[in-house]
């Protein structure tokens, strides 16, 4: 057999959709493509489906029908950002964030943060390596469920609910995720994040079924926080915490103040895992569509391509996967830096230092073996 036929194939489908988000998945995939190219041992067909809310204006769909099933084919989705100024957000992240989550069942939402070399935290005191956690989202119901109903609109009795489901199969398929998770990070240990004094349902059954899961796991030491107590704790003990586990709404808003603690929105990825491999798993930064930087060239590529490193891993790329993150980070110690994080450079001149910096890598690699 030939080498060329052993070499491994990847389907990737791109949707950069709204505002920033096309900027930095045409970034990643410049990166992604150097990197195969430098790697050969692997190849990834890219398939970009232009849906955004351009095209929902345009169609009053987000996804064109059947869009699921040729999403289905691919092995990963990289995921940009979906939101407009001219469409309300519930709309937009129904109509494609969710509509591509929920049937897929990518119930576990992965939220890595770090603090970069090179990079500096609004914290005084923390360093890198000091603030180094995995966040792990429950992202199927909870409070992002979308049940509930507006009644009597415009009417002072108008009434609005918003119900948060949590089921014993969601929260324990979760809650072993995320004991797993721990179990492969070298502290093994982590922190089960509830707000059951106030919320005496829902979340009592999450600390019960914390309790029973952790028995599955007797290397993995774990505490549990109240969510408003954990906002203090990641604030002035960050290297108290490793993995954190929470629900669909805590967890999402943890992972931005994370982010933010590690210095950036811009460099803080998210992987949405259908763990059972039944559907492709999609890929994105966590941050949004950022309206006020949208076309000026300068939003930070570094959280899609650690969302791209990330999608490797998942798709068994781990060596290509450390040399991408290796090559961002020896780029942002080197001063390469958007000016979310201080820096100067554009989304341009941080890609192309990324090549720069891989290629580097490999040529040494090559020069070693030789
Ligand atoms: N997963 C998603 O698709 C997703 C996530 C969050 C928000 N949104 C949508 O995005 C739109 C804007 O939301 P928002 O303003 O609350 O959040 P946002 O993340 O888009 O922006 C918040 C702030 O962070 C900055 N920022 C974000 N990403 C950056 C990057 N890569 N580099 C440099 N700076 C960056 C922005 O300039 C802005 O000042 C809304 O429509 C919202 O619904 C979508």
């Amino acid at each position: 057999m030939s080498p060329i036929a052993l070499q491994r194939s990847h389907s990737i489908a791109t949707i950069g959709a709204d505002g920033i988000g096309p900027e930095v998945i045409d970034a990643a995939v410049q990166v992604l493509k150097k990197l195969a190219q430098l790697d050969g041992s692997f190849e990834l067909a890219f398939e970009n489906y232009d849906w955004s809310s351009e095209t929902y204006k345009k169609t009053g769909k987000y996804i064109p029908d059947g869009g699921l099933e040729k999403l289905k084919k691919h092995d990963a989705i990289l995921f940009g950002a979906v939101g407009a100024p001219d469409v309300p957000d519930h709309i937009s992240l129904w109509g494609l964030r969710l509509a591509i989550c929920q049937p897929f069942q990518q119930f576990a939402n992965v939220r890595p943060t770090k603090i970069f070399r090179g990079t500096e935290s609004p914290l005084r005191k923390a360093q890198p390596g000091d603030l180094d956690w995995v966040i792990v989202r429950e992202n199927s119901e909870g409070e992002y469920a979308g049940q509930g109903g507006r009644s009597h609109r415009g009417l002072p009795w108008e009434t609005a609910t918003e119900v948060s489901i949590y089921t014993r199969h969601c929260v324990e398929r979760l809650m072993r995720f995320a004991f797993e998770t721990a179990q492969k990070r070298p502290r093994k240990f982590i922190t089960v994040v509830t707000k059951s004094n106030a919320q005496r349902n829902g979340m009592v059954m999450w600390d019960e079924i914390a309790v029973e899961v952790a028995k599955e796991f007797p290397d993995v030491k774990w505490d549990k926080m109240l969510v408003d107590a954990m906002t203090c704790r990641m604030v002035l003990d960050p290297k108290s915490l490793d993995t954190i586990v929470a629900t669909n709404l805590q967890a999402d808003i943890l992972s931005d103040l994370a982010a933010a603690l590690a210095g950036s929105i811009g460099i803080a990825p998210t992987s949405n895992l259908d763990p059972t491999r039944q559907n492709p798993s999609m890929f994105e930064p966590i941050h949004g569509s950022a309206f006020d930087i949208t076309g000026k060239g300068v939003a930070n590529p570094v959280a899609t391509f650690w969302t791209a490193s990330e999608m490797l891993i998942w798709l068994g790329e781990d060596d290509a996967a450390k040399k991408m993150m290796d090559a961002v980070e020896a780029v942002t110690e080197r001063g390469v830096r958007t000016k979310d994080l201080g820096g100067n450079a554009t989304t341009k001149e941080v890609t192309n230092a990324v090549c720069e910096e891989l290629k580097t890598m490999f040529g040494a690699a090559t020069a070693k073996k030789v």
